[in-house]
């Protein structure tokens, strides 16, 4: 049944109708609004781009959204947007293919929750994901979707104990991908020393400063106007007109202030995960993705927060040191993350499908 909805739609996007009920009366919808058809739960009828919706609900560099979608009868494309592409922090694409990955990841469990097998691939430089009939199975990471969130707040401190572990450990398991964690006060302190001194860096880079603040979302009316970028509030900042916030963002956001506040955020937190790959390409970047992704789900079904903290992979004159210390060698380490129990804190929103459909 779900199949056949999923067919039907996928035919009428071939002949290029677009029918969006839940959409069609979508002008200015205040935040709140936006969030609900952002992150709401799975909505019948409209198979077609709900797998898109959840897609488009997983993490992504500087919340940029740097994809578009084909659909046809069997198959969903992910092409990369390179208008979307962040160069300063971004130079080579890495995080703009990672980001494609963890979309991939998000759509194999939407695709399980809608009775259909999906298995993705790298094709040229897109994701070609295969739809085949399957059982229908809205397992505990499909329900993790709507829930994940990046966490930018200090967590409680308390640890992790060895089977959420183990789970967070097997969620990495992926081809080409090493997942390593660490859990012991002085090794994270080490890594929160990496994570100061690229902070330092990328706040003494103007192109780097630039294109953060082209990318930040200062007011509610300023995060629904654009659907897309970094809500102040979803990283734990003050909401401000965007003319006052922008007037004001050099005197609250200093360097000093930002390496205390990483300081304290990965004390307060359980542990910390890199993830690296076999080979610095883009499949391995997708792979990277798919695996943060799956890490990502996982620690939100356990009830865990997590957050990026990638300053020592994004620094190009940091990496090797990182990789050194971290034992690498020659790979290189693509992801950092920081994760623990914690509050929620508002969300971030999402163009919805029909703007990122081709
Ligand atoms: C490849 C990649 C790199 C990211 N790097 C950072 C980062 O360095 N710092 C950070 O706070 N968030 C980082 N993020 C998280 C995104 O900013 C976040 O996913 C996006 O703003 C959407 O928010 P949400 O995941 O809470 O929905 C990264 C995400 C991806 C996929």
């Amino acid at each position: 049944m779900l199949r056949r909805h999923f067919l039907s739609g996928a035919l009428a996007a071939g002949a290029g109708v677009v029918l969006d009920p839940v959409n069609a009366d979508a002008a200015s919808p205040t935040y709140e609004e936006a969030v609900e058809r952002t992150w709401g739960p799975i909505r019948t009828g409209r198979e077609r781009f709900e797998l898109v919706r959840f897609a488009t609900l997983a993490a992504n560099s500087h919340n940029t959204q740097p994809w578009t979608f084909s659909v046809a009868e069997d198959r969903i494309t992910i092409r990369p947007d390179f208008a979307r592409r962040c160069p300063a922090v971004d130079p080579d694409n890495h995080h703009l293919f990672v980001s494609l990955g963890c979309a991939a990841e998000n759509l194999v469990h939407a695709a399980e929750a809608m009775g259909l097998r999906a298995e993705p691939d790298f094709a040229g430089d897109s994701i070609v994901v295969r739809l085949a009939g399957g059982t229908a199975k809205r397992s505990p990471l499909f329900s993790a979707i709507t829930e994940r969130q990046c966490t930018r707040a200090n967590y409680d401190g308390k640890p992790v104990d060895n089977e959420a572990l183990r789970l967070l450990e097997r969620a990495c398991v992926e081809p080409g991908v090493s997942a390593i964690a660490l859990t012991d006060c002085a090794r994270m302190k080490v890594v929160g020393d990496y994570v100061e001194q690229g902070n330092s860096a990328q706040m003494r880079d103007k192109a780097f400063m630039t294109e953060l603040t082209d990318w930040l979302r200062f007011s509610k009316a300023d995060a629904v106007a654009h659907m897309d970028g970094l809500f102040s509030a979803a990283s734990g900042n003050p909401v401000l007109p965007a003319w006052l916030a922008r007037a004001l963002l050099r005197f609250v956001f200093t360097e000093s202030g930002e390496n205390k506040k990483y300081r304290e955020q990965i004390a307060s937190s359980a542990g910390i995960l890199v993830l690296s790959t076999d080979a610095n390409d883009r499949r391995n970047w997708i792979a990277a993705g798919r695996a943060c992704q799956r890490f990502a789900l996982q620690a939100t079904a356990l009830g865990l927060k997590y957050a990026f903290i990638n300053q020592p992979v994004e620094v190009p004159e940091l990496r090797p040191q990182f990789a050194a210390y971290l034992g690498l060698g020659v790979r290189r380490p693509d992801l950092v993350l920081r994760f623990g129990y914690g509050p929620s804190l508002p969300r971030s929103l999402r163009r919805p499908p029909e703007q990122v459909i081709a």
